[in-house]
This record gives C-alpha cells, sequence and structure tokens, in this order.
C-alpha cells in the first residue's frame, strides 16, 4: 500500500512484548509514520499489556505471535521481548517476514544467537539487532569525526557507564538475574568497542556484585585487545553514587594517531587535534513524547527504526546485523569466562560452550 501523497510503501509492523521498554519503540514508530511505518499489531503473553499499549497506538492485540502473523501479515517485526524467548520468536517470524528486528541481548546462549542467525539466513531476511548506543547522537557525532578522519586511527577507547540510577524500578528481573551488568549494558559497550576499533581478539575481565539486593554482577571492568592492536578500557558500575547522578550517559576517550574525541558530562564533546581544542554540544533534543535523562536514548531509539527502514527498503545493511552482534556477545561470554578463571581469554581459540553462570 502506498502513503498518500507520497508515493511511498507504507511498512506494516508487528511488535512482539509490550513491557516497558517497548513503549519507546510505539513512540518512535508513531514518530516515523510519516515515513511510512505502522504498527499494526501489539502481542504480549499479558493480555492487559498487549490491550493497553494497542489502544494507546491505535493497533491491534493480541496474545499468540502465530495468530498475529497469520493476521497481519506484517512487513516486519519487532521483538522487544528478554532473552529467554528470542530464538523461538525468531525462528517463528523470520520466515514469516521481510525484516526481523530483536532487541539486545540476543540471547543468553551462544547456540542460541547463533541458531537465530542461522534462521534468519535460511529465510533469507535481513536480522537486525536493536543496539542503539551506537545510534545516540554523541556516538554518531563520534562515527562521523572518525570517517572524516578528525583524529587519524584509533588506538585507545575508554568507555565508562556509571550511575546509581534504580534500573530495578522499571526492570525487576534486572536485579533477579544471575548476569547482569555484562549482558545488560556490556553488551552495548562491546559494540561500540568493536565499532571504533574494530573486533576484538583478547579479553581480561573482574566483575564485582556491590549492591547486595542484586543477584548477578552490578559492575565490571574489562581491558580488551582489539585487531591491529588498539586497546580498550570499559568499566561500568549500577552502583556509583555521583552528583549530579550522570545516568544514562558514556563517559568516553577515544584516541587516534592524530587526536583525541571525549565525551565528557552534560553531552560536552571535546575534539583535541593539531589545531587544539574545541567544544562541541552534542545533546540530542527531547522527543515530543519524552524527558530528561531518557532522551539520550529515546532520540536513539528513532534514530535506530529510522535505519531499520532503510534496511527494509533496501537502502542499508543492518548495523549491527545478528551475525556482528554475535561476536559481541562471544566477548560477553569471554568476559564471564575470563572473570571466573583470573585469566585473559583469546576470542580465537575461546570454546563458545554454555559457559557456567
Ligand atoms: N536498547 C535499550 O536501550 C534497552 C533498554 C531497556 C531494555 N532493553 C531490552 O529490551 C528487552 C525487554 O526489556 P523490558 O525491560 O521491556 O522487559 P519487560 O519484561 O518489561 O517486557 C517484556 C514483555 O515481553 C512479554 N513477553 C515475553 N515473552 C513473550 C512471548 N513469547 N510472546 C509475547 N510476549 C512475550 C512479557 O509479557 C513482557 O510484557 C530486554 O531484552 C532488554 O535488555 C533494551
Amino acid at each position: 500500500m502506498l502513503i498518500e501523497g507520497k508515493g511511498m510503501e507504507e511498512l506494516r509492523g508487528a511488535l512482539i512484548g509490550a513491557g516497558f521498554f517497548a513503549r519507546n519503540h510505539m513512540q518512535a514508530w508513531r514518530d516515523l509514520a510519516s515515513e511510512g511505518a505502522r504498527i499494526a499489531g501489539v502481542c504480549d503473553l499479558d493480555p492487559a499489556r498487549a490491550q493497553t499499549m494497542a489502544e494507546e497506538f491505535g493497533a491491534e492485540p493480541f496474545t499468540d505471535p502465530v495468530r498475529m502473523l497469520d493476521v497481519l501479515s506484517p512487513n516486519f517485526v519487532d521483538i522487544a521481548t528478554t532473552p529467554p524467548s528470542h530464538r523461538a520468536l525468531i525462528e517463528l517470524c523470520a520466515p514469516r517476514t521481510r525484516l526481523v528486528i530483536c532487541q539486545k541481548p540476543i540471547a543468553d546462549s551462544h547456540s542460541d544467537a547463533a541458531a537465530m542467525v542461522e534462521a534468519c539466513e535460511r529465510a533469507g531476511v535481513p536480522f537486525l539487532i536493536h543496539e542503539n548506543f551506537r545510534w545516540q547522537r554523541p556516538f554518531m557525532r563520534l562515527q562521523e569525526l572518525l570517517r572524516e578522519g578528525a583524529i587519524g586511527t584509533p588506538r585507545f577507547m575508554h568507555l565508562s557507564f556509571r550511575h546509581r540510577w534504580d534500573v530495578y524500578a522499571g526492570q525487576p528481573y534486572l536485579a533477579t538475574v544471575p548476569r547482569l551488568a555484562i549482558m545488560d549494558m556490556g553488551v552495548h559497550l562491546f559494540d561500540l568497542l568493536r565499532l571504533f576499533l574494530g573486533e576484538a581478539e583478547a579479553i581480561n575481565c573482574e566483575t564485582q556484585r556491590r549492591n547486595p539486593q542484586v543477584a548477578g554482577e552490578d559492575g565490571f571492568t574489562a581491558l580488551t585487545r582489539h585487531e591491529g592492536g588498539a586497546v580498550g578500557v570499559t568499566d561500568c558500575s549500577f552502583h556509583t553514587l555521583r552528583r549530579p547522578e550522570p545516568f544514562p550517559q558514556t563517559m568516553t576517550r577515544l584516541e587516534g594517531d592524530e587526536g583525541t574525541l571525549e565525551l565528557l558530562e552534560d553531552y560536552r564533546l571535546l575534539i583535541h587535534d593539531a589545531q587544539g581544542r574545541r567544544e562541541e554540544d552534542v545533546e540530542p533534543s527531547v522527543p515530543a513524547w519524552g524527558e530528561k535523562p531518557w532522551h539520550v536514548v529515546q532520540d536513539s531509539v528513532r534514530n535506530f527504526e529510522r535505519h531499520a527502514l532503510q534496511v527494509l527498503r533496501g537502502e542499508a545493511a543492518p548495523q549491527p546485523s545478528g551475525a556482528d552482534n554475535l561476536r559481541t556477545l562471544e566477548l560477553c561470554l569471554a568476559a564471564y569466562e575470563s572473570a571466573a578463571t583470573g585469566r585473559r581469554v583469546e576470542l580465537g581459540t575461546f570454546v563458545l560452550g554454555e559457559v557456567a553462570a
């Protein structure tokens, strides 16, 4: 179906999982209606959640994904459930649509993630992971500066994500999962490291559990070596008290042969190069439906979904694809292995079994 007056194909989507984060998905899809997006169905195992979200966004509610696919034949499916359901949903949807999008983390295990990548390859559909940190405005600007050659070849990156925001209020399951900080936040940070420094070859990692109320590690510090010799340092904590609370900003330093880029508090970007030092404000605007301090995340969801429409129209390759994100999961699993054994783990020789939780 063409959108009236625009000569543009309407892209009919279906959302699976109407929980905490899916609201951002739905708001952003609604913003992209002028670019052809329409979410026609919302499915959740919890009928009240499906009903409430479907009603708010003018979609049809479902509790059974199979029935939703039968009724709507969507052009794309947006999966916003937690990882235990991802594999079955991808295997169900891949043969029945033109694009599958899946929230991070791709899966809890390497075997599930590999099966998902395979299912999409077999069906011949692009597989896009909802990995939105690389779509945050500050990191999009860093990518642009790097492409322009502002700092030459990157050699070192430090990513720091430390806060004491009560993430457990909106996502109570986070307090109960045996693997917390690396699987929830490390996936984002490792995706950025791989994007900016290239493929990781080895990792050393220490984990900490500082908040006694949570089951998993709520902090980690990792040292990575990347192809070509670049080095990454990643530190993350969900139990760091600082005023003002910096959540959800990622403090960053990216050093290249010709200069350095720094992301500091309050979305200040410093560019150090041969000419001297200049500063840019890289704070995104707050979406009409959004609020601070979530605006950087909410804006990134919209950027990501705009990209998803381009993938669906064949104008862009998935960023990141499921196959790419499998490498990020491997780095996470290697981080757990390093923390458990106290040893450096080489990615090339690391046996990707089901590492004990
Ligand atoms: N990219 C980001 O910035 C970001 C931020 C927060 C959460 N997330 C990710 O989003 C995902 C969802 O997180 P959340 O906090 O919204 O979880 P949630 O528990 O609030 O919501 C998940 C929903 O999925 C439903 N569901 C589960 N299995 C289903 C199935 N088979 N069919 C239909 N519905 C099903 C549940 O009933 C629930 O309503 C997680 O993977 C999380 O890591 C990403």
